[in-house]
């Protein structure tokens, strides 16, 4: 093959002696664009790898190896050389492949000790217990496997001539403001809500006390320290409270409620995304917490773009509470939690929710303000056809 894609941009993980570095090298010189080495870097940094090894222990060596690996995944290089222990950083990893496609280099094993026989590495004796240890992660993270004990920028070649397989065979999406237009519902709600009933106040102020309210009950229920019940009942008693009037709280839930339950409003893109993912094999479920007579209803609007809807009254828990994955879970056939991933807009329940149980997470965050410690942060929908 005498081109590769263009758009292709690649990083190499594999043990010690695989070759990651001279294949980035020749890579580069036949298809031009810069190539980072993650432990060249680190030396022109840091100093010799062995004494710092030697003077500071692994895991300084692995914390600064970790914040190269997240420097060079946001830069413009077009190949990334990895030190072998890479991949054992899930943070650097998930940097990498946001943005790159991941190639993992193999050799026999008595390829590999020969090569790197002659030279200085802190962790050189240990290569066969290491790389029997490290192999169900390069496996994990490898878009492409390629054997280097030959030509390996020819292997690399062939390999590279089909697209890269799904990182992901699941994907738990959210829907209130991560595929359904919550904000506009809400808006639309709380104001026919205050209307009925009388109220005079300006829209602003109307909508901006409301979500002072329910960011304060909402995030109460996510820690679990009031019920879903609850919840409905204090709504509009605070509401009506902070707002300084004597309106029916009872009669506005109601009015509110009943005007939710009519709005379909969905995000811009969000169909086209949801099917988009199916369309790759995916498969997806949204998951919401919510009233299962209301989302049901909204949730019409995204009819034909999922493969089945997890509303958290009907299974009894809220998000992130993992009762409510581990019942998803066991709903949907019980996938690999490794090749399952949350998409969502809440830091509180969505992202919180995949950590507590132990999947990954990429957070939808179009403004980009919320801090987290999501694997992936994305602003637009096309930004998670990359990742998975
Ligand atoms: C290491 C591999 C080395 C280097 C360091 C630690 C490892 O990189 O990062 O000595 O833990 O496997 P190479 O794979 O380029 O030898």
């Amino acid at each position: 093959m005498e081109r590769l894609d263009a758009r292709k941009k690649l990083v190499f993980i594999g043990p010690m002696g695989s070759g990651k570095s001279s294949l980035a090298r020749k890579y580069i010189k036949k298809y031009g664009g810069r190539a980072i080495d993650t432990d060249a870097e680190f030396t022109r940094r840091y100093g010799d790898i062995t004494a710092f090894f030697a003077r500071y222990g692994e895991n300084e060596f692995r914390k600064r190896e970790q914040d190269l690996l997240i420097e060079a995944a946001e830069s413009d290089a077009r190949v990334i050389a990895t030190g072998g222990g890479a991949v054992l950083s899930k943070k650097g990893m998930s940097a990498l492949r946001r943005r790159f496609d991941i190639v993992y280099l193999t050799a026999p094993i008595d390829k590999l000790k020969a090569r790197i026989a002659s030279s200085d590495r802190p962790l050189k004796n240990d290569v066969e217990a290491i790389l029997k240890a490290r192999e169900p992660l390069y496996e994990k993270y490898a878009d492409f496997t390629v054997d280097s004990s030959e030509d390996s920028l020819v292997a690399l070649e062939a390999a590279l001539g089909v697209p890269r397989n799904n990182r992901y065979d699941v994907v738990l999406c959210d829907a209130d403001d991560t595929v359904l237009d919550f904000q506009s519902a809400m808006k639309l709600s709380v104001l026919y809500a205050a209307r009925t009933v009388g109220m005079i106040n300006s829209d602003e102020h109307i909508i901006s006390v409301y979500k002072s309210v329910t960011d304060e009950i909402w995030g109460r229920l996510e820690r679990g320290e009031i019920t879903r019940q609850e919840l409905n009942s204090m709504r509009f008693r605070l509401f009506t409270e902070r707002m300084g009037v004597s309106a029916d709280a009872d009669e506005m839930n109601k009015l509110y409620l009943e005007k939710q339950r009519t709005t379909r409003f969905v995000l811009y893109g969000a169909k086209e995304f949801l099917c988009g993912m199916r369309a790759r094999g995916i498969k997806v479920y949204i998951t919401t917490n919510s009233y299962a007579h209301i989302a049901r209803e909204r949730l019409k609007a995204l009819d034909g773009c999922a493969d089945g809807t997890f509303i958290s009254e009907e299974l009894g828990s809220d998000k992130p509470n993992p009762e409510f994955f581990r019942k998803v879970f066991e709903a949907i056939g019980c996938p690999d939690r490794s090749r399952t991933i949350v998409i969502g807009d809440s830091v509180t329940s969505d992202i919180k929710g995949g950590i507590n149980f132990g999947i990954d997470t990429c957070l939808y965050d179009p403004s980009g303000t919320k801090r987290s410690d999501a694997d992936y942060t994305v602003k637009r929908y096309d930004e998670i056809f990359d990742i998975l």
